[in-house]
């Protein structure tokens, strides 16, 4: 059980990018990259274990978030979704407030994410799979 009291394997995992281009200064002038990933942290506290990743191999879509299904997730038929353009609060929250609801394959997608859903090219899933 987390802390929250939601059983470890209903957590899901959230990926978020920060190497080259996601989360720098050099490509997102102005973003507060340090508080989005703490106001993720919070936000999705007791539903999903934040993670950071090296470079995902989609600067293009930077930044770069990947929702990984928990395990009842998994087993409804959720599977990874990736994000682009995590660059503001509201996002971030709406990033909170699905995997709250249970993410993958529990919740749907919610509208105001659904814009930014993106398909990763097939050298960007093999190295996430790493
Ligand atoms: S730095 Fe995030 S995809 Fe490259």
């Amino acid at each position: 059980m987390t802390a929250y009291g939601r059983p470890r394997d209903h957590t899901c995992i959230v990926r978020v990018c920060r190497d080259c281009c996601c989360g720098s200064e050099r490509k997102h002038p102005g973003v507060d990259h340090d508080g989005l990933l703490a106001r993720l942290e919070v936000g999705t506290r007791g539903h999903a274990r934040v993670l950071r990743s090296a470079c995902l191999l989609a600067c293009d879509e930077s930044n770069v978030v990947v929702v990984t299904p928990s395990a009842p997730g998994r087993r409804a038929g959720g599977r990874p979704v990736w994000l682009r353009a995590v660059l503001d609060d509201d996002t971030v929250d709406d990033v909170s407030e699905w995997v709250a609801l249970g993410g993958p394959g529990v919740a749907a997608v919610p509208a105001a994410l659904a814009r930014r859903v993106f398909a990763p090219n097939a050298l960007s899933l093999r190295w996430s799979a790493v």
